[in-house]
């Protein structure tokens, strides 16, 4: 039977993509290889590293402002096991979920690895071996990514002393010490887990900033937060060795400018350096598909690859590696399939580090601005100056608000504190519509709420704030 469209990969590009063509009633069936559907973000990704940062910033607090609060708990105690066992019940129940999304929405569900066989045309290679072969009218390609390592070092994973994020998921122990190379987004989350569960936890970062590409101010005030937690960063250091130890590991680095290279030894090292395209096994080459110098599948404004019939979405494209930008490409593919406009606002995507305090961010940052030559407003208010973040005892961090000098239209919105990555979407509908600062303050805010902040830094951009 021929289908109207087979989705390779059901990661959140995959099987969102597979859900709302089934929704615009064309004939889908999914191909997976890995025994549970979800990808890298529902089973090693976004949802178990958000499970386990929950739980250990549960424990942090029982430990830390509990008592400030007139909670006495004592001194918390740590059960590591039944904490993984919460973040491993959470995968379970959001896989499980999508299994019941694919019947509810009739899905044809392939377990294999899927090729692409041409135009119009799909391979599923089972465990045996054995390859069947799939007709449909439209192919998609959404099989995501996976761990990049270090450029030019040879990092020898054993997932239990030289850890990737999927080893960081699943440690027996907590280690007196780690280090983590990179200080991007998956160093700084799992990295924030194991430390707020005993680790001594040191970033060594190639850039002179963590979270490089975030806006400035925003990244170094939150790694300020960071050291106060016990956060120690070797910054402007390039790693060219990470081996095993006698006891532990050991990362050797030097200055990214040119200078003598060090060497630190800790009990586990989190290697989290980026990922790249995964597309091994696909057929691209084969198929005549066309990727980029990083590997990554090209497609055009249309998630079209060069290729008719064959699109392409997610980490294994161009683009932020999100599951939520994955998520929008999945169902604009398939609204084009289905003959409607789909189409993805790449200038209105979140992004969020899940840490204590969270970091969330929209749009450009003032670097972007400058850089660009446009002329800009900041409005800035910070959290010690809210009610009630002055009553949860979550006063760290500011928001920070870029809109256009001349029209007042909102350009980015930067977020430093307690529940930002909740705060940033009221700021996201608000450049979806292309609204100003001034609508934004202007639009009456509950109090007292942390989003309180974000309409007083809205008024400082074109006007002044109240509380300050
Ligand atoms: P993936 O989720 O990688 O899914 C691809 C799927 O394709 C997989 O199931 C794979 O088995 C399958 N596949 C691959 N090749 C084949 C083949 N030939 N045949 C059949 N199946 C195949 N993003 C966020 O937005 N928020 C977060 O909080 C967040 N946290 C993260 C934490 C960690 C530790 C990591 C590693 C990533 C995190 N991400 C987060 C990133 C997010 O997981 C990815 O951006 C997202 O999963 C990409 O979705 P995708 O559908 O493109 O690919
Ligand atoms: P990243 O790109 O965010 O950070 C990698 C860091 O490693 C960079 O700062 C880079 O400068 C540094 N680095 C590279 N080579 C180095 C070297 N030799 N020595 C020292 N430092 C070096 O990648 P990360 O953290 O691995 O995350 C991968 C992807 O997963 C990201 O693109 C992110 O979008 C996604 N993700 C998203 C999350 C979220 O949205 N909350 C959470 C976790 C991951």
């Amino acid at each position: 039977m021929a289908y109207d469209v087979v989705v390779i990969g059901t990661g959140p590009g995959g099987y969102v993509c597979a859900i709302k063509a089934a929704q615009l009633g064309l004939k889908t069936a999914v191909i997976e290889k890995w025994a549970t559907h979800g990808g890298t973000c529902v089973n090693v990704g976004c949802i178990p590293s958000k499970a386990l940062l929950h739980a250990s910033e549960a424990f942090m607090e029982a430990g830390h402002s509990f008592a400030e609060l007139g909670v006495d708990v004592g001194t918390p105690k740590l059960n590591l096991k039944k904490m993984l066992e919460h973040k491993n019940r959470t995968v379970e129940q959001n896989t499980k979920g999508l299994d019941f999304l694919m019947k509810k929405n009739k899905i044809d569900v392939f377990r294999g690895t899927g090729k692409v066989l041409g135009q119009g045309k799909v391979g599923v290679a089972g465990e045996d071996g054995k390859v069947q072969e799939i007709e449909t009218k439209n192919i998609v390609i959404a099989t995501g990514s996976e761990v990049a390592g270090i450029p030019g070092v040879d990092v020898k994973f054993d997932e239990k002393v030289i850890i990737s994020s999927t080893g960081a998921l699943e440690l027996a122990k907590v280690p007196d010490s780690m280090i983590v190379v990179g200080g991007g987004v998956i160093g700084l989350e799992l990295g924030s887990v194991w430390a707020r569960l005993g680790a001594k936890v040191t970033v060594v970062e190639y850039l002179d900033t963590i979270l490089g590409g975030m806006d400035g101010e925003v990244a170094k005030q939150f790694q300020r937060l960071l050291a106060k937690q016990g956060f120690e960063f070797r910054l402007g250091a390039k790693v060219t060795d990470v081996s095993k130890a006698k006891k532990g590991a050991k990362v050797t680095f030097e200055p990214a400018k040119g200078g003598d290279a060090e060497t630190l030894e800790a009990d586990v090292v989190l290697v989290a350096t980026g990922r790249k395209p995964y597309t091994e096994g696909l057929g691209l080459q084969e198929a005549g598909i066309e990727v980029d110098d990083r590997g990554r599948v090209k497609t055009d404004h249309h998630l079209r690859t060069n290729i008719s019939g064959i699109y392409a979405i997610g980490d294994v494209i161009a683009g932020p590696m999100l599951a939520h930008k994955a998520e929008e490409e999945g169902v604009a593919v398939a609204e084009i399939i289905a003959g409607q406009a789909g189409h993805v606002n790449y200038n209105v995507i979140p992004s969020v580090v899940y840490t204590s305090p969270e970091v969330a961010s929209i749009g450009k940052t003032e670097e972007e601005l400058k850089k660009a030559g446009v002329e800009y407003a900041v409005g800035k208010f910070p959290f010690t100056a809210n009610g009630r973040a002055r009553a949860m005892l979550h006063t760290d961090g500011f928001v920070k608000i870029l809109a256009d000098r001349k029209t007042d239209r909102v350009l980015g919105v930067h977020i430093v504190g307690f529940g930002a990555g909740e705060m940033i979407h009221e700021a996201a509908v608000l450049m979806e519509f292309g609204g100003s600062s001034e609508d934004l303050a202007r639009t009456c805010h509950a109090h007292p709420t942390m989003s309180e902040a974000v309409k007083e830094a809205a008024l400082g951009a074109f006007a002044k704030p109240i509380h300050i």
